[in-house]
């Protein structure tokens, strides 16, 4: 493995489980200072033991659990190089807008959505400092396409996520800061795992539509979240950076 983050400081939210868990294997395997932020304290508290990282409990839609969170990052470490937004949830009761009501479409805006915006604005404060940084925010590809399928809620929160990135790409761009959004396709992760346990008719319709035939497995999202926090990323930034095994290419996919 090389050693691209040697010495970096890398704040991952939701590294207890899936994306972040590779994530933060990943880049401590790269060299990087891992903190799992988790709200699943024996997740959390497990991933950073794993990858000699910090953890901190903190739930990312309350703004003084993400202060936190920065705070105990830069008292461990001196630094926050790289911030990896992408605790995010897809819960049963967020589903077609014509029965998705309001208390699940407004947990799920909070969660995947008011977050990034919160941990943006407290990690790019902190990047100003140092003049430098890199922030990655988990969109997904539905924030570039739509689906039949409907999750109403998320979908309209990833794509917030997407439009905030590019924006703050742009504005932080001269100070050193780089700011991308990565869009992964569907994921073999206990998220996705859980759609398909509730209804597999309605999950293996998704898979039809990519056509490299397979989801993607949790370490090739996380070889992607490396790149964009190395500097091989460098003249990257307000990106929409798509590992989606081609499914926002597809019209029709081989059989
Ligand atoms: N799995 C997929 O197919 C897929 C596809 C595209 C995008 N994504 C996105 O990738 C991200 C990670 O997804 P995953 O599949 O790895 O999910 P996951 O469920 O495996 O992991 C998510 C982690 O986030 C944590 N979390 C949930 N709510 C939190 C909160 N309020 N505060 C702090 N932590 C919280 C959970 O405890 C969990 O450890 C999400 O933003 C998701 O929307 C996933």
């Amino acid at each position: 493995m090389s050693e691209r983050l040697q010495d970096r400081v890398a704040v991952i939210t939701g590294a207890g489980s899936g994306i972040g868990l590779a994530s933060a294997r990943r880049m401590a395997a790269e060299g990087a200072k891992v903190v799992c932020a988790d709200i699943d304290e024996r997740a959390g508290r497990s991933a950073a033991e794993e990858v000699g990282g910090l953890f901190v409990r903190a739930d990312v839609s309350v703004e003084a659990e993400v202060a936190a969170l920065y705070e105990a990052a830069v008292a461990a470490y001196g630094s926050v190089d790289i911030a990896f937004n992408n605790a995010g949830i897809s819960p049963p009761e967020d589903d077609s807008i014509l029965t998705t009501g309001l208390e699940a479409w407004r947990r799920v805006q909070e969660v995947n959505l008011t977050s990034v915006y919160l941990c943006c604005k407290y990690a790019i404060t902190q990047m100003r400092r140092q003049g430098k940084g890199s922030v990655i925010n988990t969109a997904s590809f539905v924030a570039v396409m739509g689906a039949a399928t409907s999750q109403i809620s998320y979908t309209a929160s990833k794509g917030g996520v997407l439009a905030m990135s590019r924006e703050l790409g742009v504005q932080f761009a001269r100070e050193g800061i780089r700011v991308n959004a990565l869009c992964p396709g569907p994921v073999n992760t206990p998220l996705l795992r859980e759609l398909f346990a509730k209804d597999p008719e309605r999950a293996a319709r998704r898979l039809v539509h990519i056509p490299l035939g397979r989801f993607a497995e949790p370490e090739e999202i996380a070889a992607a979240v490396a790149f964009l926090a190395s500097d091989d990323s460098s003249f990257m930034t307000a990106s929409q950076f798509l590992v989606d095994g081609g499914i926002s290419g597809a019209y029709v996919t081989p059989q």
